[in-house]
């Protein structure tokens, strides 16, 4: 039986992997940690009957009554590195999730991959490190490209990440934009954060370097291609032309399962896949231009560093004020590019350098707003 906790499991993925969890054989749940929504995690942990829960919110943790309650990101890295645990289904939003992440690394633990952010902002620093853990992507894209390069690693020459577009593919002016309107993403159903990251495009900024990351690849080797059918998660072109694509409906729960269970591969809850039903599929080039936090995403990939973590936490901010409709939806690109105008760049960072250039950041995006 292999031992699961789910980082995150009142969110939207969290919610998506107990689904999956309900059906599959061979894997038990043993702890469940949220934000900061009690109500919904007391209820999952009374459905569940699990050993552990806890909050990132400490006082809201501290409300908790059960077997064995944890409280606050370090309880979310106990709990990621708990002796017996095979699995961490990493579901928390924002680059806080690097914490657990390394706990579970560090303790040998498979960690399903969801967050981006943590990935992303400390890259630099998880690469250099060896572990005895490892990361199965949950992302979509990412874990399609870990389905189509397995085994012909030397053989690929590019990776394709796709997008839908969002909501704004087609509107002409992106002025005036409302939380309602950018909240509502025409082929996914995701947490508000990253349903604004895919408003803006900056999620697949933030995908492509994930992708630099998790696959070793520079991002002149890696193409966004608009997709909006979301039927095509991810495509490897091979040296001799060929290309390999990775085709389902649009739902987290197969990549989700598909990191639990990897190599192997089980039926899966999810609607059969039908070719005919998703009928034509359409590609275009990003418009780089009115969505200027993916070519800003590509200079990060490049220069790397500190970058970045400094474009991620300001974004992080920035959407946070966007959702508080603090900030309109163009002032987050604008808030965004100042900040990381002002960073100097700080190659071959330590993880303190990392933790610092974030703080700074976000001390920033409050400095210009
Ligand atoms: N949703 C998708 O389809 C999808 C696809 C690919 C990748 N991802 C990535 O997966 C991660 C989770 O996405 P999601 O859509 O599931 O988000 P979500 O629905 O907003 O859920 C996020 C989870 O993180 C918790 N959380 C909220 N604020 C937090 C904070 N400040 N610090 C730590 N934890 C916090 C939430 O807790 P409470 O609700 O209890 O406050 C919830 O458990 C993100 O990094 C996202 O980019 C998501």
């Amino acid at each position: 039986m292999k031992k699961v906790v789910i980082l995150g499991s009142t969110g939207s993925i969290g919610k998506n992997a107990l689904e999956v969890l309900r059906n599959l054989e061979g894997f038990e749940l043993v702890g469940i940690y949220g934000g900061r929504n009690r109500e919904l995690l007391l209820k999952q942990a009374e459905e569940w009957g699990v050993e552990y829960i806890g909050l990132v919110d400490e006082k809201e943790a501290g409300k908790l009554r059960w077997r064995r309650v944890l409280s606050g990101i370090e309880g979310a890295c106990e709990l990621a590195s708990l002796p017996g645990v095979d699995v961490v289904v990493l579901a928390l939003v924002g680059s806080c999730a690097v914490y657990p992440l390394l706990s579970a690394l560090k303790s040998g633990k498979r960690v399903a991959m969801a967050n981006k952010e943590a990935v992303v902002a400390y890259g630099p620093v998880i690469e250099k490190e060896k572990f005895s853990g490892e990361i199965i992507p949950v992302d979509s894209e990412h874990s399609s490209l870990f389905q189509c390069i397995k085994g012909r690693e030397k053989e690929v020459e590019r990776i394709y990440l796709t997008a839908s577009g969002g909501p704004f593919r087609e509107r002409e002016s992106l002025e005036g934009i409302t939380v309602e309107e950018a909240l509502r993403h025409p082929t996914w159903s995701m947490g508000k954060k990253i349903t604004i990251d895919s408003a803006t495009l900056m999620n697949k900024g933030l995908e492509v370097i994930e992708a630099t990351f998790l696959f070793g690849f520079p991002v002149e080797r890696i193409k966004v291609v608009i997709h909006p059918q979301s039927i095509i998660h991810g495509m490897v072109e091979l040296k001799d032309g060929s290309f390999l694509a990775h085709l389902s409906w649009p739902d987290m729960k197969l990549p989700i399962q598909y990191a639990l269970t990897y190599p192997e591969r089980r039926n899966a809850p999810v609607k059969p896949f039908n070719p005919v039903e998703a009928g034509k599929l359409t590609f275009e080039e990003p418009d780089m231009e009115r969505f200027p936090l993916l070519s800003l995403a590509y200079r990060a990939g490049k220069e790397k560093g500190t970058f970045p973590a400094v474009l991620n936490a300001a974004n992080e901010e920035a959407v946070k004020l966007f959702l508080e409709e603090k900030l309109s939806f163009t002032g987050i690109f604008r808030v965004v590019e100042r900040v990381v105008e002002l960073h100097k760049v700080i190659e071959n960072p330590s993880f303190e350098d990392i933790e610092e250039a974030e703080r700074w950041a976000r001390e920033e995006v409050k400095r210009c707003t």
